[in-house]
């Protein structure tokens, strides 16, 4: 329709009403969000959690590994490698330690612009737009297949003529066959050398047969599909890149905490890449 957008700016969510959506069937956002232990889910999506997890017990460790690797990534980039600014592409609901939250914590006046499609991620947009007042956060409810809008939004908000770090973590399984690869060729065009891929997948080559029952049940349960890839086809997506020390690796053997607690191998492939 003429003068729609594709996306909706933060802004206009201050305006906009609460938005609606379908809770008689579950979706990812709301799976991982009950995987985590957290309460903005239904009934599909706990029933959804329970029969996943019954099939691979690990998702859960899986996923709060997955968390633990977003801390540790962003960490890195803010004081290792100098990064202030931040594209999160499949944000998930709000939890503890947001990218926002990690990296203002270090570098107060950082950046950051989250994108996601999911309706419950946008009824919960406010909680990810707290910024430091030296620092922006903001909120883009649009679609990783089109990355043309998301990075024009963004642009508003980040300088791509400085490095930004692209965050996709535990997102791309969501976007099946070869389209994810053209996905993160265009994202990583549009950044500066200098600029990060920070990227975690799931995978099926590691506690094989109990993810590849897992997804089957997911496949069944939720909206979305999942796509696993093993670890070759995640190495793919760093093509041209430097991966930084360990690189790509279990989600348990990236920069694990000296004095944090021992993580346990998870079935997710995970790696930080410099673009140079
Ligand atoms: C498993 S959660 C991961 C959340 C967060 N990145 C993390 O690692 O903790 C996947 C998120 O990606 C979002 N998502 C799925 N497909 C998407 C798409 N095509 N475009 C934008 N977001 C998408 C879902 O709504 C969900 O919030």
């Amino acid at each position: 329709m003429a003068g729609e957008t594709p996306w909706q700016t933060a802004a206009a969510l201050e305006k906009a009403e609460a938005p609606t959506f379908d809770t008689s069937v579950a979706h990812i956002a709301r799976v991982y969000n009950y995987w985590l232990g957290g309460k903005d889910n239904y009934a599909a999506d706990r029933a959804a959690g329970d029969r996943t997890m019954a099939e691979y017990p690990g998702i859960v460790a899986s996923a709060r590994a997955n968390r633990a690797f977003l801390r540790r990534a962003v960490r890195f980039l803010v004081t290792g490698a100098g990064v202030r600014q931040f594209l999160d592409v499949g944000t998930g609901i709000p939890t503890s330690d947001n990218t926002h939250e990690v990296a203002q914590s270090l570098a107060p006046q950082s950046r950051i612009v989250y994108v996601d499609n999911d309706p419950v991620v946008l009824a919960h947009a406010r909680a990810l737009l707290t910024s430091t007042p030296e620092g922006v956060t903001d909120y883009v409810d649009a679609d990783l297949r089109e990355p043309g809008p998301i990075l024009a939004h963004a642009a508003q908000t980040l300088d791509f003529s400085r490095p930004v770090a692209i965050m996709l973590l535990a997102v791309l399984q969501l976007v099946g066959d070869d389209e994810p690869y053209r996905v993160v060729a265009d994202l990583l065009a549009a950044v500066p050398p200098g600029s990060y891929l920070v990227l975690s997948h799931p995978t099926s080559d590691l506690q094989q047969d109990q993810v590849t029952a897992m997804v089957a049940q997911l496949n069944h349960l939720v909206a979305e599909k999942v796509t696993t890839r093993d670890r070759d086809q995640v190495a793919r997506f760093f093509t041209g890149l430097e991966l930084v020390e360990p690189g790509l690796v279990n989600v348990s053997e990236w920069r694990p905490d000296a004095n944090g607690p021992a993580e346990m191998p998870a079935a997710l492939w995970v790696g930080v890449a410099r673009k140079p």
